[in-house]
């Protein structure tokens, strides 16, 4: 022992820097002395503890009793999990470890009991226990969305292969009708079942051209679904790019003349040489041209520019997958208006099939909106790169393409 210090004032000292709550009892278990962590715990002071029974400040004193029988005959316990009640009639979860003390005769004469306050943990482990529950409902619900999702989307992908199988059929049987109806216009028009007048040639000429929009459409249709079920395909011979334009301008100058539009061409080499399609190059260079053309107003200018540039120097747009691309030189097009342009927010989802820039019902010019997701792939499947630039609404619109020059 430390000098001056006895051993009953060491252990006054130590109960009263405790957390723990320590009770002191007699033989029979009736309180004799509590520590300060025990009367702040429970709210009671010590006198109004004293002389009752431990278990007159239990909520369940069958229980608590068993703990004392248990202790009565092992004369030590420790870490049983039992409970006070306070003043104000919380329950307070603890763990106890007790003692019974006995006199050199071996009887009893006092019982030290330990109680370690454990609400908190408890507090924790049953919001732990709740928020699991929470979480697994939470789970089992989770898989039961995903199985519902997975449902609908095999029912999605089901549908859109019928949409895909319904749309190449219908094509096929409208194409069909449709050429046969133009050859029999062309032979009525030459003058093959007999004379025509001239009424009788301007009708047949409406008719031609309205067969002629429907039979475009169906191609356009066709052509989309030979992308999506990947079956659009090209073929490539050494062709040269500067000619395939030439005829494409041709092929729609009755347009551009009729809208009175300056067609301004500059072509940076005599001949341009490439793998090309030029079926396909021909479609690509008249879709952007069209476009061109049906966005534009009357006397205005549209202007074309053929350059051949280094990988390098090409500037793409930020969205622009160059992944793949050849570093080499490329032919750079492009077709540049002065009609309504297309707003930013636009400019990448134009290329999308059936997407067209909102307008009003009453202005809405002809075609269905698949004229540039049919003129990407062909750029794409000549190992080129295609893009729109505008600088707003009404400021005219500019489309870029480039193709490999091997
Ligand atoms: N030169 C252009 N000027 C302004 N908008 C354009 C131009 N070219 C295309 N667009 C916009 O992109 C949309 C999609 O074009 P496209 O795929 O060719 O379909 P469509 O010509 O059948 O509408 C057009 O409807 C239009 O809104
Ligand atoms: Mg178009």
């Amino acid at each position: 022992m430390i000098n001056n210090l006895s051993e009953g004032d060491a252990f006054k000292i130590l109960q009263r820097l405790m957390n723990e709550m320590v009770f002191i009892l007699d033989a029979d278990f009736n309180i004799n002395s509590v520590n300060l962590s025990a009367e702040k715990t429970l709210g009671y002071n010590e006198n109004e503890m004293q002389g009752k029974k431990i278990n007159s400040f239990v909520p369940d004193t069958k229980m608590f009793d068993k703990f004392l029988d248990k202790l009565k005959q092992k004369n030590t316990i420790s870490n049983f999990e039992s409970a006070f009640l306070t003043k104000t009639g919380n329950e307070v979860f603890v763990v106890l470890n007790a003692e019974r003390i006995t006199d050199a005769a071996g009887k009893v004469y006092a019982n030290i009991i330990i109680a370690n306050n454990i609400s908190y943990n408890k507090a924790f482990e049953m919001a732990l226990r709740n928020g699991y529950e929470e979480l697994s409902a939470f789970n089992d619900m989770l898989i039961d969305s995903k199985k519902e999702l997975e449902k609908s989307n095999a029912k999605l992908i089901e549908l859109d292969r019928l949409k895909d199988n319904f749309i190449s059929m219908i094509s096929h049987e409208l194409k069909t009708p449709v050429t046969a109806m133009q050859g029999f216009l062309s032979l009525l028009a030459g003058g093959a079942a007999g004379p025509v007048n001239d009424e009788q040639k301007n009708f047949i000429g409406i008719v031609r051209n309205n067969s002629d929009r429907l039979l475009r459409l169906i191609n356009e249709l066709l052509d989309m679904s030979k992308i999506e079920s990947g079956t659009f395909s090209v073929d490539y011979s050494v062709e040269d790019l500067r000619g395939i334009i030439d005829t494409s301008i041709n092929d729609i100058y009755a347009i551009i003349q009729k809208k009175n539009i300056k067609l301004i061409k500059n072509y940076e080499l005599e001949k341009m040489p490439a793998h090309i399609d030029s079926y396909r190059m021909s479609q690509a260079v008249i879709n952007l041209l069209n476009n061109a053309i049906k966005f534009s107003i009357y006397n205005s200018n549209i202007t074309i520019n053929v350059t051949v540039e280094d990988f390098d120097r090409i500037q793409f747009p930020a969205y622009i997958d160059k992944n793949g691309l050849k570093r080499c030189k490329y032919y750079r097009f492009s077709i540049k208006d002065e009609g309504r342009g297309i707003p930013a927010e636009s400019i990448e989802k134009v290329f999308d099939k059936f997407f067209q820039v909102n307008i009003s019902e009453t202005s809405k010019p002809q075609g269905i909106g698949l004229g540039l997701p049919i003129t990407r792939e062909i750029i794409l499947k000549h190992g080129g790169r295609i893009w729109a630039a505008s600088e707003g609404e009404g400021k005219g619109a500019e489309f870029t393409f480039i193709i490999p020059v091997e």
